[in-house]
């Protein structure tokens, strides 16, 4: 960070400051920070069958898709340039159980999913949620027993799942259930199993938002969830916690880290990419979405000015990378200049 010293050497009138401003070239050769397309991580959402297309309400423009209509998407992706999509699963409320077996299944969807589309688009990179929600009855990312989310019994199980979905093609593994422990497990978990290159991208500073609940319609798991995350999840009030959080899940093993969400949490990104200097990605999510979608539907809001500005602010924060529903239309805006 620059001292005070670098700052307002001149005063006016002498100095102008919209001198730099006057043109727009001037504007592009004095711009701080860019966004380009190298920092959109894409979430889609899969869905069993064949050719099947489901709107999400709640996220405009957003659609669960079957493995086929998946991988074509994934294609228009690739094409962008766009580097890695993040895949969650609709699950079949009729596979979800208490102890969210079908999150290990092999052949369960998200692991269909990826292997399709590894298989079509090689060069794709593929980030895999590891978390039970989607699988668990009780709506939950970990197991529960009396009402209590159990730590260590379903860090055992996320390393099960981290090895389904690495021996599916995924190369990114990334826990979202904020479990404790749960890095350094799926990192010895990974090892093991001979996937000592598949990377954990750990949703580190994850906080008890209601700005998710777009997405838990999006993956069916909002209907399920008895009470609430805040056992496991962040009190929104902290960012000295986040910090420790990310110092944990370095210490593990992670490769790059994630704060979500994202614009209400701006100061946790900045602080954590101050103080780590590692990559550093942040979640702009369902709810931060809708918010935007909703606002321009109704004419209150220029939708495709607002979303660029808000995906500057990640990375003026510091973020490396923005997973963000609005991924395609930046790229393709990016593309067009
Ligand atoms: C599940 C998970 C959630 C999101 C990503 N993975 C929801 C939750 O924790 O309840 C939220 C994404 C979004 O809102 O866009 N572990």
């Amino acid at each position: 960070m620059s001292g005070d010293g670098a700052l307002g050497l001149g005063s006016f009138p002498g100095t102008r400051m919209r001198r730099n401003r006057a043109d727009a070239w001037t504007r592009r050769l004095v711009a701080e920070n860019r966004l380009s397309v190298d920092d959109l991580i894409w979430p889609v959402f899969a869905l069993d069958g064949e050719n099947r297309v489901e709107d999400v309400p709640s996220m405009p423009g957003v659609e669960r898709l079957s493995v086929d209509r998946l991988v074509d998407a994934v294609g228009r992706a690739a094409d962008l340039g766009i580097p890695a999509i993040a895949l969650f699963p609709y699950t079949d409320p009729a596979v979800k159980t208490p102890d969210a077996r079908e999150a290990t299944n092999p052949d369960n969807l998200v692991c269909r999913a990826v292997r399709a589309i590894r298989a079509a688009h090689p060069d794709m990179g593929v980030v895999c949620d590891v978390a039970l929600d989607p699988f668990n009855s009780d709506g939950h990312d970990g197991l529960v027993r009396d009402g209590e989310i159990l730590n260590d019994e379903t860090v055992e199980i996320l390393c099960r799942q981290a090895v389904v979905q690495a021996d599916a093609g995924c190369q990114v593994i990334a826990p979202s259930d904020m479990m404790d422990g749960r890095v350094g497990a799926i990192r010895a978990a990974l090892d093991a199993a001979g996937h000592r290159d598949v990377r954990i991208m750990s949703y580190a500073a994850k906080f008890a938002s209601a700005f998710y609940g777009p997405f838990r319609d999006a993956v069916g798991s909002g209907g399920a969830l008895k009470g609430d995350k805040k056992t496991y999840q962040m009190d929104p009030a902290n960012t000295d916690e986040a910090l420790r959080e990310v110092a944990l899940d370095i210490a593990e093993g992670a490769d790059m880290v994630m704060v979500k969400p994202g614009l209400p949490y701006l100061d946790v990104l900045h602080r954590v990419k101050a103080t780590f200097r590692l990559p550093t990605f942040v979640y702009n999510v369902s709810g931060e979405y809708a918010m935007l979608k909703a606002a321009a539907a109704n004419g209150w809001l220029d939708g495709d000015k607002v979303i660029m500005e808000t995906l500057m602010a990640f990375k003026r924060a510091g973020a490396d990378g923005i997973l963000t529903y609005a991924a395609i239309e930046a790229a393709e805006r990016l593309k067009a200049g």
